[in-house]
């Protein structure tokens, strides 16, 4: 059975990514989405009639969850032809603002599920397969005002990176996606503590933009994706110049 799956599909750009994946007829025997939200999730059935979906509704930090994916790749067996993991959030707020808990929820969604659920997958890619994972700009400086979360995406940038050399042989194609702001649901939970700052507003994307870039980039085999010429000129500046000079001016109070 050849099958697409892709998490957070409940919302913004993991949404995206379940239409794009539609108009592009991948032939998928299913798609398996998921996310919490059932019925969000149910939704895509109404929506695409002619398309198997298989609805996951799994939080992706919870272990019994884990396993319940684990059991069910090793009973379907499945080729994979496309894997999108865009599940994930952030709390912006300076360290101390932010409970331990909520800390560690990030770490545990933004990292320890792309490691879970890249290790239950990876068995079962297609040779040539397509792996998209959703990283962030944040990945490419600390972010003072947004620790964690930017040390949790430098964290998928760098695993992805690695992933994707090690799946030569089977000549995966891995790619991060890196973008700025993006206006989704995201910033619902990311603003419980902070305003925006104005910087980001004048920078927000359209998810299905984003989403499109990342397609064909993975297509064209990129290693990361990043969309919008503010965001490509960051990527490059990050690159070049050392982060402690960034470091004197971003987040100070
Ligand atoms: N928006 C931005 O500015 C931006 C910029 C760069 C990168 N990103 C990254 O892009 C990805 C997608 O974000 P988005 O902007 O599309 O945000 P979003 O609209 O809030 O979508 C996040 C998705 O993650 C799922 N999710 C969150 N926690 C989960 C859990 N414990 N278990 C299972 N699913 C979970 C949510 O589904 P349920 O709530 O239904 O579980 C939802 O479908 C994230 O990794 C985010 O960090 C976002």
């Amino acid at each position: 059975m050849n099958i697409g799956i892709i998490t957070g599909a409940s919302s913004g750009m993991g949404k995206e990514f379940v239409k794009l994946t539609m108009q592009n007829h991948l032939e998928l025997d299913e798609i398996w989405v998921i996310a919490r939200r059932k019925e969000r999730l149910e939704a895509w059935s109404d929506l695409y009639k002619e398309q198997k979906f298989r609805i996951l509704p799994l939080d992706l930090q919870k272990k019994e969850d884990m396993d319940y994916l684990g059991k069910t790749l090793e009973e379907v067996q499945p080729h994979i032809e496309l894997f999108i993991h865009c599940a994930g959030f952030g709390i912006m707020g300076r360290i101390q603002e932010i409970s331990m808990e909520e800390q560690a929820e990030m770490v545990d969604v933004n990292c320890r599920s792309v490691v879970e659920v890249s290790s239950l997958v990876l068995p079962y890619m297609k040779y040539r397969g397509r792996m998209i994972y959703m990283a962030s700009a944040a990945a490419f400086l600390p972010q003072p005002g947004f620790a964690v979360y930017a040390a949790s995406k430098a964290f998928v940038l760098s695993y992805v990176r690695a992933l994707r050399a090690e799946s030569r042989e089977k000549q995966l194609r891995v790619t991060a996606v890196c973008p700025g702001a993006v206006k989704t649901e995201f910033f619902n939970r990311a603003l419980t503590k902070k305003h925006l700052p104005a910087y980001k507003k004048l920078v927000m994307a359209d998810p299905k933009k984003v989403v499109k870039k990342a397609w064909q980039d993975n297509e064209k085999n990129k290693e990361v994706s990043v969309y919008g010429k503010v965001m490509k000129l960051t990527h490059l500046v990050t690159k070049l110049l050392p982060h402690s000079l960034f470091l004197q001016f971003i987040g100070r109070k």
